[in-house]
């Protein structure tokens, strides 16, 4: 039985001043970020740190092409910390620039994995969306354009040493990266509560996660308007932080697997991808195996969202609904002919995430699922 850690240190600050000040942020450390984030808070701090904007070799979600791309620029560098600061792209890169060696490229990482890699930089991470929780989690999803397929680095020495939460940070955000990602995150919450790698102690974090998600939605979608969110930011911002603790011990499962191809594919966002998996997903387990976790998970989710037990799930589709319309998977542009590779890709190369399944879904299944999304 794998045991139960929150590996980084978790610490809240009021403003990202307050932490730099704390940390002693200076000439040696690197912060890796995109512009549009550090000019308006960061600069003016006169900090002197070193700093590396992510946009500047691509956009989206990490491939390898982006990363080794980074890894090229920072052979020239001498730093000894590593401060992200960001959403999932720049958490997930700054994972693997800590842990890679001056002469290495994305694809020595995934060779070394099964033997172990060592930590090269201290990482301090900041998110600045509240979806990816995966500030707290040693893996790091690279699309690997190279081979076609998303692909999980995972390592001990990929956990950052501390985690910075800010709700401030999250300020910026527009409403559908807002969206995007607290939707990511409450799927964190699901997946990881029906995971059957679940202990008592991540089910208490995804169930606090899954509280504070829907309280806050609740509220925005009853006061209307873009904006209504902010007011829960602290909230949502703690919210994606102990769903990436819940689902970094318990893992995620098959909406994610399933989202993947979504992503690589058609560029569909990550937390918008799973929204689209999401309720088929949970269908198809209903389908297979009503009783067990799903059913306390509805009876959780009945009492957040004020409707009888058995209704939670479907009360928790149509407030999703609210926070962003689902439209079926041929309005994202997938064709009718992509579902079965999907399946067969899903299955092949997504047996990390599959495991995780509240039940086993065979490739039929999973092309039934997709179909059903279509
Ligand atoms: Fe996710």
């Amino acid at each position: 039985m794998k045991p139960f850690r929150i590996v980084p240190s978790v610490t809240e600050y009021a403003d990202f001043a307050s932490y730099a000040k704390e940390a002693g942020l200076g000439g040696e450390d690197l912060i890796l970020t995109n512009e549009y984030i550090y000019d308006p808070v960061i600069a003016e701090l006169d900090l002197g740190c070193q700093t590396l904007f992510q946009e500047k070799f691509g956009g989206g979600e990490p491939t390898d092409g982006m990363v080794d791309a980074i890894l090229d620029t920072l052979r020239d560098m001498k730093y000894t910390r590593i401060i992200a600061v960001g959403g999932g792209t720049i958490i997930d890169i700054a994972k693997v620039l800590a842990v890679a060696a001056p002469e290495d490229k994305v694809d020595d990482l995934y060779d070394r994995m099964a033997e172990g890699l060592s930590k090269v930089h201290p990482l301090t991470i900041v998110p600045t969306t509240c979806g990816t929780g995966s500030e707290v989690t040693n893996i790091s999803i690279v699309n690997r354009v190279s081979r076609g397929v998303k692909q999980g680095i995972v390592s001990e020495a990929m956990f950052a040493d501390e985690a910075v939460l800010i709700p401030g940070m999250l300020m910026s955000l527009p409403y559908g990266v807002f969206a995007t990602s607290s939707i990511d995150a409450m799927i964190h919450a699901v997946e990881s509560y029906l995971s059957p790698n679940a202990c008592a102690l991540s089910e208490m974090f995804s169930r606090e996660a899954l509280h504070l998600i829907l309280q806050g939605w609740q509220r925005a979608v009853g006061e209307g308007g873009k904006d209504a969110w902010k007011a829960s930011a602290p909230e949502f911002l703690r919210a994606s932080n102990y769903a990436g603790i819940a689902f970094g011990h318990a893992g995620c499962a098959a909406v994610h697997a399933m989202a993947y191809p979504l992503g690589s594919v058609h560029h569909i966002p990550h937390g918008q991808a799973n929204q689209l998996m999401f309720a088929d997903v949970m269908k198809k387990y209903a389908e297979k195996q009503s009783g067990g976790k799903l059913s306390s998970l509805s009876a959780i989710l009945g009492k957040e969202l004020h409707v009888a037990e058995k209704d939670g799930l479907t009360a928790l589709y149509k407030l999703m609904d609210d926070v962003l319309k689902k439209d079926p998977l041929r309005e994202h542009g997938v064709t009718e002919e992509e579902l079965p590779v999907f399946a067969k890709n899903v299955v092949e190369t997504q047996q990390r995430l599959l495991g995780n399944n509240f039940v086993p879904l065979s490739e039929e299944e999973i092309l039934e699922i997709y179909k059903n999304a279509f």
